[in-house]
């Protein structure tokens, strides 16, 4: 059997982790001197707090996901790991990281894809499946003493034996653009407020349906099978940010509004019910809307759903151009 076959192999998942530092309880709170909170809030964006990378080896099988090694080194090495996944399909878009500094989502990412040759650089903390004294790794069993047993079982099935093959490394870090929250959890909240910025819901009044007895009956938004092919890709977007986290010019959106909130701005744009076009096409006719896009195009690669995130933001800045 080859290495991608369905034998099992042994894998290397390396961790850039992040732990912020605790908030520190202010103890001079009720102190006439103390530093008055400032009106525009806390400024800081990016939480101050432990760096470090850790490497985790462990027995997969070539088609696993990357989200499935976690959720095997989540439940059998090591609890503190922390991420964020939803749905496990590739549906919800929350499981968005970078695997060897690609934007890419965790659940969709094999790790025969994404597994390379060659050994871990220095500076990793090394964890495996069990106890390996030359290593200096340790198991569950001794993290989880309330249930000994099934976790001592749950470390031996995912312990690498000698003679698997290794399939080699797979690199992880948070999603780039974004401040982290913890180890591979980026806080989305900018490209959400962004979002929502463009009033991402439909503006139209409808038209009146009446039923046989002439009674009002519902609001119809009536639309041929041509006008929802202008916009049913785009709606199709899971807000996962993987084309702001590949975009080099959003970087947490302060310069650019970024690609995930104007492809939904386009969704309406294009959607022949809407009543706020020129509305919509005003509102990211600004410095840091479509303006700030320099056409890199690197947004189109990583999009799960197949949409064509650089050729959209090309139409947009044609139709703010020529309106
Ligand atoms: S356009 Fe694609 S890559 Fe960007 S947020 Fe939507 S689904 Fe994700
Ligand atoms: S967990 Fe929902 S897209 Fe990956």
């Amino acid at each position: 059997m080859d290495g991608t076959g369905s034998a099992t192999v042994t894998v290397t998942i390396q961790v850039n982790r992040f732990t912020p530092r605790p908030e520190r309880p202010n103890r001079h709170f009720d102190s006439p001197f103390r530093k008055a909170a400032s009106p525009f809030g806390s400024t800081r964006k990016h939480p101050r707090g432990r760096q470090w990378r850790q490497e985790y080896t462990l027995r997969a099988h070539p088609h696993d996901t990357v989200l499935d090694c976690l959720l095997t080194i989540k439940r059998t090495l090591d609890p503190t790991l922390a991420f964020r996944y939803s749905c496990a399909h590739g549906m919800c878009g929350s499981d968005a990281a970078a695997v060897n500094g690609t934007p890419t989502l965790l659940c969709t990412a094999k790790v025969c894809d994404y597994a390379k040759q060659g050994r871990p650089g220095d500076g990793f903390r090394r964890t495996a499946a069990a106890d390996n004294p030359a290593s200096g790794t340790r198991s569950l069993a001794r993290l989880d003493s309330g249930n000994a047993d099934a976790s001592r079982d749950a470390a031996a099935s995912a312990t690498p034996a000698a003679d698997m093959p290794d399939l080699g490394v797979i690199e992880l870090a948070p999603l780039p653009g974004f401040p982290v929250q913890r180890d591979l959890i980026a806080d989305i909240d900018p490209m959400l407020e962004q979002i929502k910025r463009l009033q991402p819901y439909l503006q139209a009044d409808g038209v009146l349906a009446t039923t046989h007895e002439g009674k009002v009956d519902v609001l119809e938004y009536l639309q041929k099978p041509e006008q929802l092919a202008k916009y049913e890709l785009l709606s199709n977007c899971i807000a996962c940010g993987l084309c702001e986290g590949s975009c080099p010019v959003f970087a947490g959106g302060e310069a650019f509004i970024g690609p995930a909130a104007l492809v939904v701005a386009s969704r309406f744009i294009n959607d022949s019910r809407d009543d706020a076009a020129r509305q919509r096409l005003d509102a990211i006719d600004t410095v840091d809307g479509i303006a700030a896009c320099q056409s890199v195009r690197a947004c189109s690669r990583p999009c799960p759903r197949g949409i064509d995130v650089g050729e959209e933001m090309w139409q947009l800045t044609t139709a703010v151009r020529e309106r």
